[in-house]
């Protein structure tokens, strides 16, 4: 460009921040809440809300898909999962008292089963001639592999709670062992992560970051068991161009196949599966269909929580993840370490509370992220038109989810 009365040169710096504009999220992508595309889609599905351990006569606060409720366990045993705000005259249920059949009220008594059903009003007449009349708004819960799940979705949908083929058919000397610490997050802790959880579930098809993050940038932050990942001769699209990625019958699925130094080729599979089930090769043992699976559960549009089911002789898996914790993995220690050797936390967290889709630039190794989102909006329009989504059942017999994720020598 030239100044139109001097006819010099006029030299201007292109692609500055100036005039930057702020960008959005996608929220029928990321949003939870009732009615939202997505959250009608995740209203679908069971989800794991809590361990069993973790139900009991002391009423407990939970959120998940944007929903504030209260768990707690009746004395004969049954969880139950209800509204907070009592019918009667709205005093919250968490200071509820548990009895046998179910939660009474602190105000006025009134007690209510894991149902919801109004069994007594202790200040009416006749213990509430008319309290078949109320109902406590409450949701289906069930127990399985130590946790507690909830469906909080339209009952005539309700869909058998599935199990997963990584728990089927366990040995004499095998147990199932449950976790709430977040595996995967890049922290180990019992607390709610704070960022939108669609930014954890497309991680997982995101091989490049593996590669990148995990082992060149401030790695290793995982083992190489088989010297799959030599960071010094580092070449990323050399190893990544050997990726596939799919849409299978339950989600996205990426293979991906390693000469390691011994001349064996290892094959890796890594799904996600919906709604929010993590499906990663074992980092220990030996290579076969892996044996935990990392369940990601939205508890609001901008925090999430992972359990991890595990099958095995004990718990030492979990307590391995924990002892791999690395530098800058621990928010007490010095924050420049973090920023030295940055791991999923910091890399997902610092996306934003909601990454901005609008300012994103999807690459060639984003292809499993753009599969998921394209699986996920095809799932919501499935939902909107009255259809059943992937991976529900209504059937005894049907419920259960393959798993193909894992690890294998070719032959
Ligand atoms: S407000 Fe709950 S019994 Fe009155
Ligand atoms: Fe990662």
């Amino acid at each position: 460009m030239t100044d139109s009365e001097t006819g010099v040169e006029i030299r201007t710096d292109q692609g500055t921040a100036y005039g930057l504009t702020p960008g959005s999220h996608d929220p029928d992508l990321t949003e939870v809440g009732a009615g939202s595309p997505m959250g009608e889609l995740m209203r679908r599905y069971w989800h794991p809300i809590s361990l069993s351990e973790d139900a009991t006569d002391l009423p407990a606060a939970v959120r998940i898909l944007g929903e504030d409720l209260i768990l707690f366990r009746s004395t004969d045993g049954q969880p139950g999962l209800v509204h907070p705000r009592c019918v009667h005259r709205g005093s919250s249920l968490l200071y509820g008292r548990v009895d046998d059949h179910g939660i009474r009220c602190c105000y006025h008594g009134w007690a209510f089963d894991t149902e919801g059903n109004c069994t007594d009003q202790p200040c009416e007449p006749q213990n509430g001639a008319n309290r078949d009349k109320f109902r406590q708004p409450w949701y289906p819960v069930e127990e399985r592999y130590g946790l507690i799940w909830a469906y909080l979705g339209p009952p005539e949908k309700k869909p058998l709670l599935p199990r997963y083929s990584t728990f089927e058919d366990l040995g004499d000397d095998e147990h199932i062992f449950t976790d709430d610490k977040n595996i995967g997050s890049g922290r180990y802790f019992s607390g709610i992560v704070p960022f939108n959880w669609l930014q954890h579930f497309e991680n997982i098809l995101d091989t490049a970051h593996f590669y990148w993050l995990h082992f060149f940038h401030s790695g290793p932050q995982f083992g190489s068991r088989y010297g799959e990942f030599d960071v010094l001769d580092f070449q990323p699209w050399e190893k990544l161009g050997g990726l596939e990625w799919n849409i299978t019958t339950t989600g996205v699925a990426v293979d991906r196949s390693a000469e390691i130094p011994d001349g064996r080729v290892l094959h890796t599979t890594t799904e996600t599966v919906l709604p929010g089930v993590r499906g990663v090769s074992n980092p220990f043992g030996d290579p076969g269909p892996t044996d935990s699976l990392g369940f990601v559960v939205p508890v609001d549009d901008t925090n999430f929580k992972i359990f991890t089911v595990l099958r095995g002789k004990d718990r030492s898996f979990f307590e391995r993840i924990e002892s791999m914790r690395r530098p800058g993995a621990d928010p007490h220690a010095d924050p420049s370490q973090a920023q030295r050797f940055p791991g999923d936390w910091e890399a997902q967290g610092s996306q934003g509370a909601i990454t901005l889709h609008s300012e994103e630039h999807l690459a060639s190794s984003d292809r499993g992220v753009r599969m998921l989102r394209r699986l996920l909006r095809d799932q919501m329009t499935v939902v909107a038109d009255g259809g059943n989504p992937l991976n529900v059942a209504f059937e005894a017999g049907n419920e259960v989810v393959q798993i193909k994720a894992g690890q294998y020598f070719q032959k």
